[in-house]
């Protein structure tokens, strides 16, 4: 018998269906929020769906809450593979999108659409995430004209940290947010089935969400969009570096951890772990048989 403990299912989440672009677009159309959140392992990703979670984005995030980067330019195709397919294993139910690391669709729209395919036939996922506005349009509708769901990130963008001096708010005078309303729709009209709103004036994600018929996902935009997403580790509490105005800390998971590590170290120094509870044991006639064997006595 398997001494490996298995996670029975959720009765809460025993009817789900499985969230499809249809179902996103169903949920907006009914005034729904969307809800969304990030992971990048097989047991996050299993208990966020158990939660019940709508979207789950195997954000590039990844390079800087898991794998310690400065920022989200070092991370490659094959490190968001990985994860996906980790992601991929714990998650039934929820819309998977992965999201196109820098350089795996700015070169050229058909190294982006063998890259997009990658994150559906490698990865598991079953849409794909990608930064910028305008300048995207043709990469979008070439990925989308292969039957790939696109959703478009526009906003502060990690991808052009360098660009954008920082990661700072975006859309804040006229100009830059009439250049964000215009990309919203050009994005809309490329094919995109959904579009992230990150850090951007709430007035405007309203404006843009009111506009567009796809659903928005905000993150640092405000209450006006359709849906919300965070990055896990935020919400958690458990990456070190900043965590930024917008995210609401429902744990402080860095310091739990902190906490039992600390316990396991001082139970171990003490002699308190492991206890004869952790101890595999063995019958005493195979013992004596063994020390008579070896020729140990009085153990
Ligand atoms: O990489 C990521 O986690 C993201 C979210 C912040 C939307 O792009």
């Amino acid at each position: 018998m398997s001494t490996i403990p298995t996670i029975s299912p959720d009765p809460l989440v025993a009817n789900r269906k499985k969230i499809t672009t249809k179902v996103f677009q169903q949920k907006a159309d009914r005034g729904d929020p969307i809800s969304m959140l990030t992971a990048y392992d097989y047991p996050t990703a299993l208990i966020m769906d158990r939660s019940g979670v709508d979207s789950i984005l195997v954000g590039d995030s990844l390079g800087m809450v898991v794998l310690g980067y400065e920022n989200t330019l070092q991370v490659t195709m094959e490190e968001m593979l990985h994860h996906c397919r980790a992601v991929k294993r714990g998650a039934q139910y929820a819309l998977l999108v992965g999201d196109m690391p820098f350089m795996s669709y700015q070169v050229s729209v058909e190294e982006a659409v063998r890259n997009a395919g990658r994150f559906l036939q490698e990865g598991g996922m079953d849409a794909v995430k990608l930064e910028g506005g305008r300048e995207r349009s043709s990469t979008v509708q070439a990925i989308v004209e292969t039957g790939i769901p696109v959703m478009g990130h526009i906003g502060l963008t990690p991808q052009s940290v360098n660009q954008l001096g920082g990661f700072r708010a975006q859309g804040k005078t006229a100009a830059a947010a009439k250049k964000l309303y215009e990309d919203a729709i050009i994005l809309q009209e490329a094919g995109c089935f959904s579009l992230v709103l990150e850090s951007v004036p709430g007035r405007l994600a309203e404006l843009i969400s009111d506009k567009l018929e796809i659903p928005t996902i905000g993150i640092g935009a405000g209450k006006g969009c359709d849906g919300q997403v965070l990055v896990t580790h935020d919400l958690l509490g458990l990456f070190d570096r900043f965590t930024p105005r917008f995210v609401r800390k429902y744990a402080d998971l860095f310091s739990e951890m902190e906490r039992s590590f600390g316990e396991f170290i001082a139970d171990v120094e003490e002699g308190e772990f492991p206890g004869v509870e952790h101890t595999v044991n063995m019958p005493d006639d195979e013992w004596m048989i063994l020390m008579s064997e070896i020729g140990v006595k009085n153990r």
